[in-house]
C-alpha cells in the first residue's frame, strides 16, 4: 500500500514510524515533512501547502496514493479530506464539516448538549460586544477563569487564570483579532487524554494518556502546545476508558451521524475527570502531540491496518487493537522562547538522532553538512519506556541526558505526579 502522510512535526514522525513498522511495509510519502523523516518517507517538502486542498489532491495523485493519513487539524478544517474522498482517494481523517467539532468550540458544545454530554459551561462572546455585556458575562465565572478563542490556535488559544485582568486581556485580544471567544466553568481534576479511532457510530479506543500543557514543571508558566506525556494512567479508575468511550465518545458519534456529518478518523476526547467522573474539556479532530508519540509506541497491532479500516468504513471488522505492556513517556525538548517566541537555528546533537525509537523530531531541520537544527517551538519528543512509569521515565531522562541543544529546555517532570501516586480520584 502507498500512503502519504500530511505534516512535519513529531506527531507525524511517531505516525510514519508506526506504518513504517506495519508487516505489510506500505510505501511511504510525506508532505511536507522534514528532512529527519527521510529515512522512513519519501519526503515532498515543496508541498507545504497543506490547507490547500487542490495542492495536496496533487500530490496524492501525482504519486498514485491509496490512503491518506492527515495529520494536523488546519488541513481537515480546510477541507482536504472533502477533496480527496471526492477523487476517489481513501482518507484518514474527517471532512470538513465533521472537522467542526475541533474546528469550533460553540460547534462541539452544540453537540455535547444535544449527546448529553458532560462539559464545562459556557458563553459565547463575539466581536463587537460591549464593554459591559463582557463585564457581566467575566462575573458569571471565576474565581478560575478559562478563556478561550474560538477557532484553532493550535493549542495555545486558552489562557486559564485566576486573575481577572489576565483573563478580560485574553477576551480583549481574541475579539480584537476577529474571532469569538468562549468563557467556561473551571473544570476540577486530572486531564485524560483519550483517542478514539471513530467510523460513523464504531468507535475504538487507544490506551489513554496524560499531556503537560505548561511550560515549566509544577504546571507552572504559560500554555504550551504539550510539553509532554504518558501513558496508560495508574490512576485511572478500572472501567474508566470503558465509561469514556460509553458516555462521551460513542454519544458524540451517534450525534454526527445524526446530524448527518459522521466522523471518520480520530476522535480526540480531552476530559478533566472530576468528582462525578469523565468532564470534556475540547474536542480535536487529529491525534494529538505529543501524546500520540507515546501511545502508539506500545501499539502492537498494524497501524496501517487500523488506519485504513477506519478510512474504508470498515472499522467493525479490525480485530481488538492489541498492545504492549508497560509505560511509555515522551518529554519534549523545546526551543529557547518557546512557546512565546521560539529560537530557531540552535545546532542540536545527540547519538539518538537518527533512532526513532528514542527520538521523534518535532522541529528540526537538516543542513547540506549533516547539522541538525532547531526550527520550531517544539524541536525533539524524546521517547522512554518501561515495566513501570518510574522506569519509563527515567529512560526517557536518560537520552535526554546526551542531547545538547543552546537554550533548549524541557520539563523534568513528566508523569512525576503520576509515579509518585499524587494522582487520586
Ligand atoms: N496535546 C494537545 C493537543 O494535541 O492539542
Amino acid at each position: 500500500m502507498r500512503i502519504l502522510v500530511i505534516g512535519s512535526g513529531g506527531r507525524e514522525h511517531a505516525l510514519l514510524k508506526g506504518l513504517a513498522n506495519d508487516p505489510s511495509a506500505p510505501e511511504l510519502h510525506v508532505a511536507p515533512g522534514s528532512p529527519a523523516f527521510a529515512q522512513l518517507a519519501t519526503v515532498h517538502p515543496e508541498y507545504s501547502q497543506v490547507d490547500d486542498p487542490q495542492r495536496m489532491l496533487e500530490l496524492a495523485q501525482s504519486i498514485a496514493a491509496e490512503l491518506v493519513v492527515v495529520g494536523p487539524e488546519v488541513p481537515l478544517v480546510a477541507g482536504v479530506a472533502d477533496v480527496l474522498r471526492e477523487a476517489g482517494i481513501l482518507v484518514f481523517g474527517p471532512n470538513q464539516d465533521a472537522a467542526q467539532i475541533e474546528g469550533s468550540k460553540k460547534f462541539a458544545k452544540d453537540v455535547m448538549e444535544a449527546a448529553g454530554v458532560a462539559t464545562a459551561r459556557a458563553e459565547q462572546l463575539t466581536p463587537g460586544t460591549a464593554d459591559a455585556d463582557i463585564e457581566a458575562a467575566l462575573d458569571r465565572f471565576g474565581p478560575q477563569f478559562v478563556v478561550k478563542d474560538d477557532g484553532l490556535a493550535g493549542g495555545k488559544g486558552v489562557v486559564v487564570t485566576e486573575d481577572r485582568a489576565a483573563a478580560r486581556a485574553h477576551v480583549d485580544a481574541v475579539l480584537g483579532a476577529g474571532n469569538p471567544v468562549l468563557l467556561e466553568s473551571f473544570l476540577d481534576g486530572p486531564e485524560v487524554s483519550l483517542f478514539c479511532l471513530v467510523d460513523g457510530e464504531t468507535v475504538v479506543p487507544l490506551l489513554p494518556a496524560q499531556d503537560h500543557k505548561r511550560a515549566f514543571d509544577n504546571d507552572e508558566g504559560p500554555n504550551t502546545g504539550g510539553m509532554g506525556a504518558y501513558t496508560p494512567l495508574p490512576w485511572l479508575p478500572k472501567r474508566g476508558v470503558e465509561r469514556i468511550v460509553n458516555e462521551v465518545c460513542v454519544p458524540v458519534a451517534k450525534e454526527m451521524v445524526r446530524r448527518g456529518t459522521p466522523y471518520s478518523g480520530l476522535l480526540y476526547a480531552g476530559l478533566a475527570w472530576g468528582k462525578e467522573g469523565p468532564s470534556v474539556v475540547e474536542f480535536n479532530c487529529r491525534f494529538g502531540d505529543p501524546e500520540t508519540q507515546a501511545v502508539l509506541s506500545l501499539l502492537e497491532s498494524p497501524l496501517a491496518e487500523a488506519l485504513h479500516a477506519v478510512a474504508a468504513g470498515e472499522l467493525a471488522q479490525l480485530p481488538p487493537l492489541e498492545w504492549k505492556d508497560g509505560y511509555a513517556v515522551t518529554v519534549v525538548l523545546a526551543a529557547e522562547g518557546y512557546p512565546a517566541s521560539p529560537v530557531k537555528g540552535a545546532e542540536i546533537s545527540s547519538p539518538d538522532l537518527d533512532n526513532p525509537e528514542k527520538i521523534l523530531h518535532a522541529g528540526t531541520t537538516v543542513e547540506e553538512d549533516g547539522a541538525v537544527r532547531a526550527n520550531g517551538g517544539r524541536v525533539l519528543n524524546v521517547l522512554g519506556h518501561g515495566s513501570t512509569l518510574h522506569e519509563a521515565r527515567g529512560n526517557a531522562y536518560v537520552v535526554l541526558d546526551e542531547v545538547a541543544m543552546d537554550g533548549g529546555f524541557y520539563r523534568y517532570d513528566i508523569g512525576l505526579p503520576a509515579a509518585q501516586e499524587r494522582i487520586r480520584v
